[in-house]
């Protein structure tokens, strides 16, 4: 894909139908040097991402955490590390800025969308890999990693809670010690306070069955439903998913997905997208009046401004190792495996991302499939994730 990328554009922004035309430039700076291809890290040890709940009492972390984010907001906007860029980064492949050639180079190329198929999980997996490497080195840490937002986590009440690491204070209802042996916790440049749902902090616990529409009727559901429906949620959409298109997505196909003339994708997603879709829905706000755009995690334009972003992407990445790890499943149609897919178009589809460095890579999705090749891996959470996966409805 990306080697062929010719064109960028502004992306139109999805508000109130008066505002449909009002756009925001995502595009990124041009590569200051040719881009290489990405090679595989050398891997000493496993850098281990830990979940999010059980580090807002690691002061040092949150700390740590924060400052990487502090430097990364101070960086230039020609800097391709820089927290604007990086935001970015998704809203343009998201929002289909990016155009890609065509064979005949016409003038025209087929939109770039990197939801709705089987790039979700590769492409989505680098874009956080390269944040992560990119706040790693502006704190001096090549083992840092970023925390994962553990919302299928139904054993802990604060799981599936918005962290307390990306709140302020005042929404906090159980920051620990203020002062800890570290000294005071700082984590001013982990949150997008102002533009979330203020009606969805602690202690609400994301539904992940969540639809808006359907808020108000839900609204007396007891904590125990909600834990309920979630656990069904997750085995519907995780384990019961067997091959790679029911989980992943399917096939990504420029001629039927992907039509400029309208600038909209119908593409095919998967269990791993749609389970997905509820936490960005749920974070984010619709029908505010400050934030006529829905400015935060509710729409891909925005989405990747909100630091809580990168540790949702950091779950949804857990869960397709842990997917890949589940015992196959005999279904009607004969025993199916759970492995990625293996098709020539899928291994040989090619990203570009901005490096730590600040260079431009090239990944091709065959290089993206085994997390520990890149040198990371989730710390267990096997408690919580056998109970959703024996959560038979
Ligand atoms: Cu590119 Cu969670 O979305």
């Amino acid at each position: 894909l990306a080697s062929s990328v010719g064109f960028c554009k502004p992306v139109r922004l999805e508000a109130t139908q008066e505002e449909k035309d009002r756009s925001v430039q995502c595009c990124l700076p041009a590569p200051r040097r040719t881009p290489k291809r990405f090679q595989l890290p050398r891997v000493h040890h496993l850098r281990v991402r830990r979940p999010a709940h059980e580090l807002a009492n690691d002061v040092e972390y949150v700390n740590k955490y924060n400052l990487a984010y502090e430097r990364m907001n101070a960086l230039p906007a020609d800097d391709p590390r820089s927290f604007l860029r990086q935001w970015h980064t998704h809203c343009s492949f998201c929002k289909e800025a990016y155009l890609q050639r065509r064979l005949n180079n016409s003038a025209t190329g087929y939109p770039l969308q990197l939801h709705y198929s089987w790039t979700f999980l590769p492409w989505h997996r680098m874009l956080i890999y390269f944040h992560e490497k990119i706040l790693g080195s502006l704190i001096d840490d090549p083992d840092f990693t970023l925390p994962f937002w553990n919302w299928d986590n139904q054993l802990d009440a604060t799981a599936g809670q918005i962290p307390q690491i990306f709140l302020p204070y005042q929404q906090s209802t159980r920051w620990p010690r203020q002062h800890g042996r570290h000294g005071k916790i700082r984590n001013t440049f982990l949150y997008e306070g102002k533009r979330r749902n203020p009606n969805h902090m602690p202690p609400k616990v994301l539904p992940l069955t969540f639809d808006a529409s359907l808020e108000k009727e839900r609204a007396n559901w007891t904590h125990d439903q909600i834990r309920h429906a979630n656990l069904g949620q997750v085995y519907e959409m995780v384990y019961n998913k067997v091959s790679a298109r029911e989980y992943m997505g399917g096939p990504y196909d420029t001629s039927s997905n992907f039509t400029e003339a309208v600038n909209v994708t119908v593409g095919e997603s998967g269990g791993s997208e749609s389970l997905h879709n509820t936490a960005h829905e749920w974070v984010g706000m619709l029908n505010n009046t400050a934030y006529p755009d829905n400015e935060d995690m509710g729409v891909f334009t925005y989405a990747g401004r909100d630091p809580i972003f990168y540790s949702h992407h950091a779950n949804v990445d857990r869960l397709w190792n842990v997917w890949k790890a589940l015992p196959d499943k005999i279904t009607p149609d004969g025993h199916r495996v759970r492995r990625d897919y293996d098709d020539y178009d899928f291994l040989e589809t090619e990203f570009t991302f901005y490096d730590e460095n600040a260079d431009m890579v090239i990944v091709k999705v065959k290089d993206t499939l085994d997390s520990r090749k890149l040198g990371y891996t989730y710390q267990p959470m096997v408690d919580a994730d056998s109970l959703w996966i024996n959560h038979k409805p």
